[in-house]
């Protein structure tokens, strides 16, 4: 019997010490660097382009990348970063060659915010979204932006502030998240004249509801939206800038428990202005009011969430 115990003992005490070197390697090897994709491209900035840019950065970028002041897109201290991820601070993006994007061509940028990659080959965790499936035009559009004379992306010279990821942020990054593959063939425009298509598009690639109207992050996938544990059925528990969890709610049409009782109206004033039907209390950070959809984007969006299935799924808004 005494003998049993000892093995026991030492079985207990060896799996203790794998599990004490794991947790050392996470630890110590950080968030796994890769190699950046080598993207050639040469894009065109166009006034067109800029403008256009200028409206989805608008919807897609400035929310984490502007100032406190909301003068610049040379970062801030992301108070509403997940406890659990650690502290993050988005990056200067202006055109400083010091301290911003001054000096990354337009193949850095493209793989940068395709796959998450720098071109130093540090990779970004889950604190900023990585737009795998953005049309070239709308990613050529951005990148124009970038270099544009609007005021928000002068050079600044804001020192970027590292992030500072937790282990349970490295650990993620070491075994469940990894970089996107960059696409292998053109990704043209979405047809403006299919509603659905147009629909699809700005949830799963343009501006991504999905992501965060699905069960978790944890459980999205980003390549097949449509395979995210509860596609846009809400319940991911996100922070705000006090760390108050605010769920995402159901934009499935279920009658009950999603926006099935919606007409086009009502969901265009939430989506674009916050305001709820009903006299509800209007929607809270983190859904920004979508100011800048325009409306053909907005019925797009209502017409083909009307197409997904629908799911039962009540989420407690709490209040
Ligand atoms: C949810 C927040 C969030 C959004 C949205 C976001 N970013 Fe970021 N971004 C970050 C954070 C945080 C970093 C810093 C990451 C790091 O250094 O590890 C970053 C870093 C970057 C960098 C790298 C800068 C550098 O010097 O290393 C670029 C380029 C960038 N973002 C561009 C964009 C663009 C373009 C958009 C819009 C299409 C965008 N980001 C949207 C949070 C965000
Ligand atoms: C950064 C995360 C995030 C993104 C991206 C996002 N949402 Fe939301 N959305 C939320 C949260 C959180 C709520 C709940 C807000 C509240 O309860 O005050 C919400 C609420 C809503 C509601 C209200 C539903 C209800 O029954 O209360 C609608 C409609 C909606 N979002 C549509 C969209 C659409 C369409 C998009 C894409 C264009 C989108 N959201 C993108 C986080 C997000």
């Amino acid at each position: 019997m005494k003998k049993v115990f000892k093995i026991l003992l030492y079985i207990v005490a060896a799996v203790a010490a794998i599990i004490v070197c794991f947790a050392a390697f996470i630890q110590f090897r950080g968030i796994p660097n890769y190699t950046p994709t080598k993207v050639d491209l040469k894009i065109e900035y166009t006034p067109q382009r800029v403008e256009e840019g200028k409206r989805l950065a608008s919807m897609l970028c400035k929310k984490c990348h502007m100032n406190q002041d909301g003068t610049s897109v040379s970062g801030k201290h992301m108070l509403d970063c997940p406890a659990a991820f650690g502290e993050a601070f988005s990056a200067n993006i202006t055109q400083d060659k010091e301290h911003g994007i001054g000096k990354w061509t337009d193949g850095e940028l493209a793989a940068y915010i395709r796959t998450g990659v720098k071109p130093n080959g540090n990779y970004v965790p889950p604190y900023m979204p990585k737009f795998p499936h953005l049309s070239d035009e709308d990613l050529a559009c951005i990148i124009s932006w970038l270099h544009s004379e609007d005021p928000a992306v002068k050079p600044s010279s804001t020192v970027s502030i590292p992030c500072e990821p937790s282990w349970f942020c490295k650990f993620l990054c070491n075994v469940a998240i990894k970089a996107l593959p960059y696409p292998t063939a053109p990704i043209a425009q979405a047809d403006t004249n299919d509603l659905v298509a147009l629909g699809k598009y700005c949830v799963q690639s343009r501006y991504q509801c999905f992501a965060c109207h699905s069960a978790d992050f944890a459980t999205n996938n980003d390549l097949q939206p449509e395979l995210s544990k509860g596609y846009c059925a809400g319940g991911n528990k996100m922070p705000d800038y006090t760390q108050k969890i605010i769920p995402t709610q159901n934009i499935t049409f279920d009658d009950e428990t999603g926006i099935g009782k919606w007409s086009l109206e009502d969901f265009s004033k939430a989506v674009k202005s916050g305001i709820m039907p009903n006299n509800q209390p209007a929607l809270r950070y983190p859904m920004d009011p979508y100011v800048n959809l325009t409306d053909k984007e907005v019925e797009a969006i209502y017409v083909y969430l009307k197409t997904i299935p629908k799911i039962k799924n009540k989420v407690d808004r709490g209040v």
